[in-house]
């Protein structure tokens, strides 16, 4: 099987990290018998640099025609001037609505081996956490319309949704549950929002197909507090977009290990986007200091759900762990008595645990 994958490094330390998931794949590909095929295109900062616009044409043709992207990460300091349409952030936006990717899974998994970085009272995560965030991804607030009135002292965003596009990211999170411990939290704030009314009546309405599952509904402040009394009471989280990423973060963090958390990016086919959760560091782009474990497990969400390869998925998965009980670390989450290495070594360490 040949598997067309376009890469996009981007910014920062994106072009660090997308390297060694491109070393892990090529001994998946070996291994278990698969041909990956690469194109590199170019999107966020590099892309300004290059052709003055933050998502070339190109880049958005060469995906539509991938059956998968795998992206490094966008932005930094030198584009920081830029007005909204010009910065690098705008690539992401672009990539995500051209191509349709509605739906955004970010699991916040706490590594036993990685404990004691997560920041919270060692009692709340006794078992561990394991929560995964459905963020709904190419509507509300980021894609309402918005702009300034004439005289340019007030200004204005727009949240809007309608039944399909929540019906479509719900049904998604439904199914996902139904995979994992069958509990789904569903966050809105129905208490002042019209959108959040019309999103809580598609979850109830919905829940009749998926009895086995059980619903409860939460307003996003709770959440946010929630997430760090008492996060185990969470298995998936579905939200709309700007929702999803704010507790998308908070979510990252209690686990203490940000720079290991990979994301997919989902529409109803098969085709995906994979990005690490972490952004471009570019105070460390190009010092071989950077994790590239999120983008690396970033290839093994993609095998998985883009290329139905759940056994490829697991081997790499199995094989951070791995790395990680051989108390091999990044700086990002070195502690006392772990052995310390670089970016590319890394790569090394997992592909050698393939
Ligand atoms: C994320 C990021 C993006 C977002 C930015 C960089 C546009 O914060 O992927 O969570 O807000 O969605
Ligand atoms: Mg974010």
């Amino acid at each position: 099987m040949k598997m067309r994958i376009a890469l996009i490094p981007g910014d920062g330390i994106g072009p660090d990290i997308v390297a060694e998931a491109v070393k892990v794949m090529g001994v998946v590909g070996t291994k278990f018998g698969h041909k990956f095929d690469y194109s590199f295109y170019l999107a966020g900062g590099v892309a300004i640099d290059t052709v003055g616009h933050p998502l070339p044409e190109s880049t958005m043709l060469g995906c539509q025609d991938a059956e998968a992207v795998l992206l490094g990460a966008v932005g930094g300091p030198k584009w920081d001037h830029l007005g909204g349409e010009q910065r690098p952030e705008k690539a992401l936006l672009g990539l995500r609505g051209g191509l349709g990717l509605f739906c955004n899974l970010r699991p916040a998994i706490l590594y036993s081996q990685l404990s004691d970085a997560c920041p919270l009272k060692q009692e709340l995560i006794e078992g561990g956490l394991d929560i995964m965030v459905v963020r709904e991804l190419t509507g509300g607030i980021y894609f309402g319309e918005r702009g300034r009135n004439e005289a340019k002292d007030r200004a204005f965003d727009t949240m809007a949704y309608s039944v399909s596009e929540v019906e479509r990211i719900v049904r998604m999170a439904f199914d996902i549950a139904m995979k994992r411990n069958k509990r789904l939290t569903s966050v809105d704030k129905a208490n002042i929002l019209e959108t959040s009314r019309l999103w809580r009546s598609v979850v109830d309405k919905m829940a009749n197909d998926y009895p086995e599952v059980a619903v409860n509904h939460m307003y996003v402040d709770n959440v946010a507090m929630q997430l760090v009394r008492n996060p185990r009471q969470f298995d998936v989280i579905v939200t709309e977009n700007m929702f999803g990423d704010i507790l998308s973060d908070e979510a990252s963090m209690i686990t203490g290990s940000i720079g290991m958390l990979p994301s997919a990016s989902l529409r109803a086919d098969s085709f995906g986007m994979y990005e690490p959760i972490h952004g471009s560091a570019p105070d460390i782009a190009g010092q071989d200091k950077a994790n590239p474990i999120a983008t690396i497990l970033s290839v093994a969400m993609m095998l998985r759900y883009t290329f139905s390869l759940s056994k490829e998925a697991d081997a790499i998965e199995a094989a951070v762990g791995k790395v990680l009980d051989a108390r091999w670390r990044t700086t990002d989450i070195m502690s006392k008595g772990m052995r310390l290495v670089g970016t590319k070594e890394m790569g090394t360490l997992v592909a050698q645990q393939i």
